[in-house]
């Protein structure tokens, strides 16, 4: 089974790499034009995202909105990787989809290192994130048997899930999480115009003017690249100061290509 995704900063990709290849497909990056071509010949395919505040990223909704009719009748089985807990994460794009046409198959929630780089009550120990990402892989591998069996999970599709979702989080950071797309803080004395931010940022959010970096609000997709990527650490979102950068390939060496 082929995949398109998109990751901030690793998780998903990683997650999506290991269920395509298990399943003798390959994963594809909703940033890239493969995705839609792969998306145009596949007749099952998977999507993957990580989950902000309970809630499907605004450039994969977006995307499929987009693409809408391209997934008419397409098999479609959805991955939503997470710190911790989403309610129906993977719910959020299956209604999407079904609303467009879309057969969804199933879906899988997977924990994964939490990537948000400013707030210190997050942070986990690199022993930690290490066994995180190997029980992931081993339950997106038993979840790639299970799919060549034809058994799908089914996880985060119930109405049980849409209820955990929208009272346990998502309506309590709707407006915060809004807030959000538009606060992004760049502290000049520490940005070295370097243009990493830039050249990461999948929403064209960032430029660099006069050697600093500068942020245009209102497309902003959360995704905490740009933080956990800056050089000198001088990007931050929720907090105010960077505790660790957070990317995938930090928690151990990668095991796919
Ligand atoms: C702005 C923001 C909000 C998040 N909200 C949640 C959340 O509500 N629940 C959760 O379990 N994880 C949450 N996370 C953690 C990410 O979903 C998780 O780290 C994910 O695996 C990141 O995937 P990526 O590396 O592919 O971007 C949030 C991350 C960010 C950046």
């Amino acid at each position: 089974m082929n995949g398109i995704y998109f990751s901030g900063t690793g998780n998903t990709k990683y997650c999506m790499e290991v269920l395509t290849k298990a399943t003798g497909g390959k994963a594809f990056s909703i940033e890239t034009r493969g995705a839609l071509e792969v998306l145009r010949i596949s007749d099952e395919i998977a999507i993957g995202y990580p989950i902000y505040f309970s809630d499907i990223p605004r450039i994969v909704k977006m995307f499929i909105v987009e693409h809408a009719d391209m997934f008419y009748r397409k098999r479609v089985f959805v991955i939503a990787t997470m710190g911790l807990f989403s309610g129906d994460g993977v719910g959020l794009a299956a209604r999407l989809l079904q609303k467009y046409g879309a057969v969804v198959t199933g879906g899988l929630h997977i924990r994964m290192p939490d990537c948000i780089a400013d707030v210190k009550l997050l942070k986990k120990t690199l022993e930690e994130n290490r066994t995180l990402i190997l029980v992931a892989e081993k339950k997106i591998e038993q979840t790639a048997d299970g799919i060549k069996r034809g058994i799908y999970p089914k996880d985060g599709l119930s109405l049980l899930h849409h209820i955990a979702g929208l009272f346990g989080q998502r309506l309590w950071f709707k407006r915060h999480a809004k807030k959000l797309t538009e606060q992004l803080k760049i502290r000049t004395d520490r940005c070295i115009g370097c243009g990493i931010c830039a050249a990461h940022c999948p929403s064209k959010s960032l430029h660099i003017e006069n050697n600093k970096a500068v942020f245009c609000p209102g497309n902003c997709t959360i995704c905490y690249r740009c933080i956990n990527n800056c050089p000198t650490k001088a990007i931050t979102l929720i907090g105010t100061d960077v505790f660790e950068q957070c990317r995938f390939e930090n928690y151990g060496e990668e095991k796919t290509t």
